[in-house]
């Protein structure tokens, strides 16, 4: 599914964000930088070991931004390790959280002149975010900042691992057409 809004590219496909040829990928990473499971582990397996060594040098990203890296031997350029919020019941500001890890990677972009970035479904997975809100928080923070960019990013491409994640962040994207006037589905 695809939309569009102020003349960019929010886009949702099923698919491995390790084979994505955007100019940067957004990992789902943990705030010491430790690597793990999950994306996280298939993108550092991928990447091959300076992703470590880069993440280990920075040291820690905290929960709700990330950090920037080389990719190794992927194909993006660049590898954003954003930290989402694990879900603790909703009480503790994870939507917050969540929307800024995503706004980060964004602004990460604009800096190193992407024009193109690939997310996965962050804190979804192993920190247990409700899929629904999850994609409703993801979807509207990257179509604001999509909204209100002037850089060079124009496609957003939400990599969605599994038709479960998919038909969610459709159904979000469905309802996000309906708020925003300037977002138009394809
Ligand atoms: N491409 C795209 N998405 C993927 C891939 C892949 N290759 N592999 C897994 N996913 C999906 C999962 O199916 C899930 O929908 O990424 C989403 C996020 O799940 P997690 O990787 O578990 O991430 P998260 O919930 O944010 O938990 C982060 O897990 O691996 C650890 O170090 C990581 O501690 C951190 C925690």
């Amino acid at each position: 599914m695809k939309a569009k809004i102020s003349g960019k590219t929010l886009e949702l496909i099923l698919g491995d964000i390790t084979e994505q040829a955007t100019d940067a990928i957004a990992n789902a990473a943990n705030s010491r930088l430790a690597g793990g499971g999950g994306v996280d582990g298939a993108i550092h397996r991928a990447a091959g070991p300076t992703l470590a060594n880069e993440c280990a040098r920075i040291g820690g990203c905290p929960t709700g931004s990330a950090v920037a890296t080389g990719a190794g031997n992927l194909k993006a350029r660049y590898v954003f390790h954003a930290v989402g919020p694990i879900w603790r019941g909703g009480g503790q500001d994870e939507a917050k959280l969540l929307a800024g890890a995503y706004r980060k990677c964004l602004e990460l972009a604009e800096e190193k002149s992407c024009k193109s970035i690939a997310f996965p479904s962050i804190s979804t997975g192993v920190y247990a975010y409700p899929l629904e809100q999850a994609a409703s928080v993801a979807l509207g923070e990257v179509a604001e900042q999509l909204a209100r960019s002037a850089g060079k990013l124009h496609r957003a491409v939400f990599v969605l691992f599994d038709g479960a994640t998919l038909a969610a962040y459709e159904t979000a994207l469905r309802e996000l057409a309906r708020k925003r006037k300037d977002l138009q589905l394809d």
